[in-house]
């Protein structure tokens, strides 16, 4: 078979459906490969800023990286504006959605709430713009988590003169991330939190 027979759902039969679900898997393996082309994409997103898309989220994955702080943490900071491209209204739900499966939940709260903190840094500017939208976040257990992620990764990361690491660098550790097993309750870990700076680890990374 290369190709079901059924035109409607309701139709299809045993070997059509595990003959599908086959290649879903198949198709599931090159997840990593596609969010990494979709960064490049990123690159010609967004003009106006100093950096491109691509440049920021390389920068802050960089800076994670820099702070110690763990793959769950560096992969997410790597894809947290990966839905500029589609979902400009609702870019940080929707890369917390790709990510939930094959992160930390620590981490995937974190991009999905990260467009109301960082109103903090230029909300005021603006007119209809909340600068504490961050607040109705206050009291969940991962706020201080999303401050820092905000502080010293997102809104930080617009310097064309940072020194940032290539993409390719990150690239075995998305592929790491999206290899695991979804939904994997030691890698979602609900309640956990890791710190996004380990000054030891920090030290002892060569770059
Ligand atoms: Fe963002
Ligand atoms: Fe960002």
């Amino acid at each position: 078979m290369d190709k079901v027979s059924f035109t409607q759902m309701k139709d299809g039969t045993k070997e059509e459906y595990e003959f599908l679900t086959a290649h879903e898997i198949d198709h599931t393996k090159h997840t990593a490969d596609r969010l990494l082309q979709a960064l490049v994409d990123l690159d010609e997103s967004l003009s106006g800023y100093q950096i491109t898309r691509l440049g920021h989220s390389v920068q802050s994955a960089t800076r994670a990286y820099r702070d110690g702080a763990d793959i769950d943490w560096i992969v997410s900071a790597l894809l947290h504006d990966i839905g500029d491209i589609y979902a400009p209204y609702n870019h940080d739900e929707y890369a917390a959605t790709i990510l939930k499966p094959f992160v930390r939940e620590q981490c995937s709260w974190v991009v999905q709430t990260h467009g109301d903190f960082q109103m903090l840094y230029y909300g005021h500017h603006l007119e209809g713009f909340d600068q504490n939208k961050r607040e109705r976040h206050r009291g969940h257990a991962y706020f201080e988590d999303n401050e820092v992620f905000c502080e010293r990764w997102d809104q930080a990361s617009f310097d064309p003169k940072y020194k940032d690491l290539p993409l390719e660098f990150f690239a075995p550790m998305v592929r790491e991330v999206f290899d695991r097993t979804p939904y994997d309750p030691d890698v979602i870990r609900p309640g956990a939190r890791e710190p996004l700076q380990n000054a030891e680890v920090a030290a002892a990374r060569p770059e």
